[in-house]
């Protein structure tokens, strides 16, 4: 049925690890395609987006090994120009293979990424930043073939017109081994994106200005073989701060990468939550009623996260009858609201208006079945269901499995009574 079954209700209370990062480990994942050896990746999140890549890297003729949360990738023997069309259209981050991929090969033909369906995505930052270094670019109407005719790739001075995680992450994949220096202006500053630098680093490679939103890359001849642990999952760990604002009671979150949250706990301690950090331990209280936010917008790092725009909007939907009216902006995504259908079905007072909604808090939902279409639009859904009063269904489980090892079992810790149903 593909589906997660909740009786929601209860208060939460109990203690979660929190997972490693999906979209620090994408492009890291890229990133050994760079190197002529083997790498050890630790703490890889278990999620179905790291499995597609992983797929993806083995038609391109890496060895995998996978031991628990650990992974060996060994690069050595990467050949190949052609990647498999259905991996492809599933999962946007493989557009992130293709920096690294022509620094490696010289030659990529793909599909267009697939990915969520949380409005356009186009890729068109990748692909002229990509041209600017020396690619040979031909797009067709449901693909492209790109190739670097045998040369390397050449240094730039670029700024990008606005901010792209994705496009800064593949010019700085294509950029680590390229001829001379490249300096990206305009780069986005979001954690993930220092991660995949922390990791070509150790590999050798000469990058300043990281963490900040202008990059200098000075190409070098070759990377080494490094061990590297993946960061802990900052949209994971939101949610689960979401879910204790929806359900009201109080979870400790271990590993939490608790400095890159403060926009995401400055907006649950203005809905009323009580927070303590202690180095990577997270504590959430929510005793008492929780309170409307009057505004939340997403923004780019280190503004509110568009993937927790969602779970906020269910803890939102339940901030009490005699609340102010609340508004979400999103300002990253055109079309990421597609849940708000699903929470009115639960009793959710909600209107939409371009890219803003209004939000009236009402005092519960009602449990019903549910249709997720996106990974954290699903996850918002599970949220909501953990908060209605009686049973939820949610469908449409593999989007959330996308992002999130074990939804069910993290929330089961927490104290929500919920199981996948196949
Ligand atoms: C990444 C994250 C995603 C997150 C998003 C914003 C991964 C795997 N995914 O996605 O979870 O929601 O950052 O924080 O890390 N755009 C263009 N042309 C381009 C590229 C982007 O117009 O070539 C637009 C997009 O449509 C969007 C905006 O730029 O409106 C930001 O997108 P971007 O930062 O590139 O997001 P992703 O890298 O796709």
């Amino acid at each position: 049925m593909d589906a997660i079954q909740i009786y929601g209700g209860n208060r939460l209370k109990g203690q979660v690890r929190i997972q490693g990062s999906k979209n620090a480990v994408l492009p890291i994942l890229a990133a050994t395609l760079l190197i002529n050896g083997t790498c050890k990746l630790e703490n890889c999140p278990d999620i179905s987006d790291v499995h597609h890549m992983l797929r993806l890297m083995e038609s391109l003729c890496c060895v995998i090994e996978k031991k628990g949360h650990c992974l060996f990738i060994n690069a050595k023997e990467v050949s190949g120009c052609d990647m498999p069309p259905d991996s492809v259209c599933v999962m946007r981050s493989s557009i992130m293979l293709l920096g690294a991929l022509l620094a490696r090969t010289g030659c990529v033909r793909m599909q267009y990424p697939g990915g969520c369906v949380i409005g356009r995505r186009p890729i068109d930052l990748h692909l002229s930043g990509l041209r600017k270094m020396g690619v040979r670019i031909e797009e067709r109407e449901d693909g492209f073939f790109a190739e670097t005719g045998n040369r390397k790739l050449c240094g730039i001075h670029h700024r990008f017109p606005f901010v792209s995680v994705g496009a800064t992450e593949n010019l700085v994949l294509a950029a680590a081994l390229a001829d001379g220096v490249t300096v990206l202006e305009n780069a986005a500053k979001e954690p993930e994106i220092t991660a995949l630098c922390d990791f070509l680093v150790r590999a050798g490679a000469d990058i300043e200005g990281i963490g900040t939103g202008r990059l200098v890359i000075r190409g070098v001849e070759r990377l080494h073989e490094v061990t590297y642990r993946v960061p802990a999952d900052r949209i994971v760990a939101g949610t689960y701060v979401a879910a204790a604002l929806s359900c009201g009671g109080e979870i400790c979150l271990t590993e939490a990468p608790c400095r890159q949250m403060d926009a995401v706990l400055c907006a649950a301690s203005c809905m009323g939550a009580e927070i303590c950090e202690e180095e990577d331990r997270l504590w959430i209280a929510c005793r008492g009623k929780r309170r409307m936010l009057p505004v939340l917008r997403t923004d780019i790092y280190p503004g509110f996260p568009t993937d927790l725009q969602s779970a906020f909007l269910t803890a939102m939907s339940l901030a009490g009858e005699d609340s102010v009216t609340g508004v979400i902006e999103e300002t990253i995504f055109e079309d990421r609201f597609r849940i708000v259908p699903e929470l009115r079905k639960m009793g959710a007072k909600i209107t939409c208006r371009d890219c803003r909604v209004f939000v009236t808090g009402v005092r519960y939902l009602e449990g019903t079945v549910l249709k997720a279409e996106e990974l954290r639009g699903g996850a918002a859904l599970v949220l909501a269901g953990a908060a209605a009063k009686g049973e939820t269904i949610v469908y449409g489980r593999h989007y959330i499995e996308r992002g999130y090892e074990d939804i069910c079992q993290d929330l089961s810790a927490l104290g929500v009574r919920c199981r996948k149903t196949d």
